[in-house]
């Protein structure tokens, strides 16, 4: 995403087990009820469950009203190409992000909520049921991989909330300790890592907060415990490692936004035909398939999902 300086593709060339190996696998482990980790034995070893008390509530049911018609990604691919500024700039902090302490987590609610807490995130989980669901996901350098997330509809947490009729946005952070995370000892950058959809866009069936991947808790380097999941959206909008949720009346002022105003916006809406300044939008490379490149699609193929809450809102900036 950045800024400073170009990157090439660093996605390096793997023999890959196709993934349709890993999707068989879990239809058959949740049908037969198999304790999780029944498919993550002989699965990448980077999605570390061992430290997740959470590890006993995967695989979850995939909910099958979310279809994707292409292969998933590789999770060997998907879990070592990843941008998590707190770690650095590259494509390749999955070792770094291991430094993040992931319990306790506390999770804080403010704003305009009937009652501004603070959460501990295993009682998030209690309250929330998880699902998976297989999503396109498009990053604004025009990559894109397919990947079977596990967590609860952003709708329902926010219901969960008890947000006030007066919010109409909620912003979202990730969280601030530049002792784990050298990136946020670079000043520069208006840390914490922030993020915001409003409430329609939240409450919008497709929004989705991740705590799983690939049948397992969330890999430090995806933004466990919690990560924002907005698939029609580009992937800078989805925030990671969150910790607080502040529902206001104001539009909230983006991380990227902050830094350069010009380049990204808060709506953020996928579309072939608006370039960013630097990466042309029309096609995508899909991440681990030998640089194929395929047409990009309009709010990244859910249109039927979300034009609706845009039809309103023609006068904003709605894309790159
Ligand atoms: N969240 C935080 N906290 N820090 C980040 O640097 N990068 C964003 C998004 N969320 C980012 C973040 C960008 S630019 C992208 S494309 C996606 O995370 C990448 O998600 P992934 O690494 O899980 O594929």
């Amino acid at each position: 995403m950045l800024i400073k300086r170009t990157r090439g593709w660093e996605v390096p060339e793997r023999d890959a087990t196709p993934e349709s190996v890993y999707s068989r696998r879990h239809v058959l482990a949740a049908g037969a009820g198999l304790a999780a980790g029944a498919i993550a034995g002989d699965a990448f070893a980077q999605a570390p469950a061992g430290d997740d008390p959470t590890a006993g509530l995967y695989p979850a049911m995939r909910n099958m009203r979310y279809r994707v018609e292409r292969e998933l990604t590789e999770e060997r691919i998907a879990t070592t190409y990843n941008n998590f500024y707190e770690f650095g700039t590259s494509k390749t902090i999955w070792q770094a992000a291991q430094a993040l302490k992931i319990r306790p987590w506390q999770v804080k609610i403010e704003g305009l909520v009937e009652n501004p807490r603070t959460v501990d995130v295993d009682d998030i989980f209690k309250a929330m049921r998880l699902e998976e669901r297989v999503y396109r996901f498009r990053c604004v350098e025009a990559w894109a991989m397919t990947v079977p997330w596990t967590g609860f509809p952003l709708a329902a947490f926010v219901e969960w909330c008890k947000p006030l009729s007066a919010a109409k946005y909620v912003q979202m952070e990730t969280f601030s300790n530049p002792a784990v995370a050298p990136g946020q000892r670079a000043t520069w950058y208006p840390w914490p890592y922030t993020e915001g959809l409003s409430i329609d866009e939240a409450t919008n069936e497709l929004a989705f907060i991740a705590t799983g991947i690939y049948g397992k808790p969330v890999p430090r380097q995806h933004g466990a415990p919690l990560r924002l999941i907005a698939p029609w959206k580009y992937g800078f909008k989805s925030g990671k490692s969150l910790v607080r949720f502040v529902f206001t009346d104001k539009q909230p002022k983006t991380f990227w936004e902050t830094l350069a105003e010009k380049e990204y916006g808060f709506w953020a809406n996928v579309n072939p035909k608006v370039p960013h300044p630097r990466w042309s939008q029309a096609t995508e490379e899909l991440i681990g398939k030998n640089g194929q490149r395929v047409p990009t699609q309009i709010f990244n193929g859910y249109g039927d999902f979300v034009a609706s809450l845009y039809t309103d809102r023609q006068n904003e900036r709605l894309w790159a």
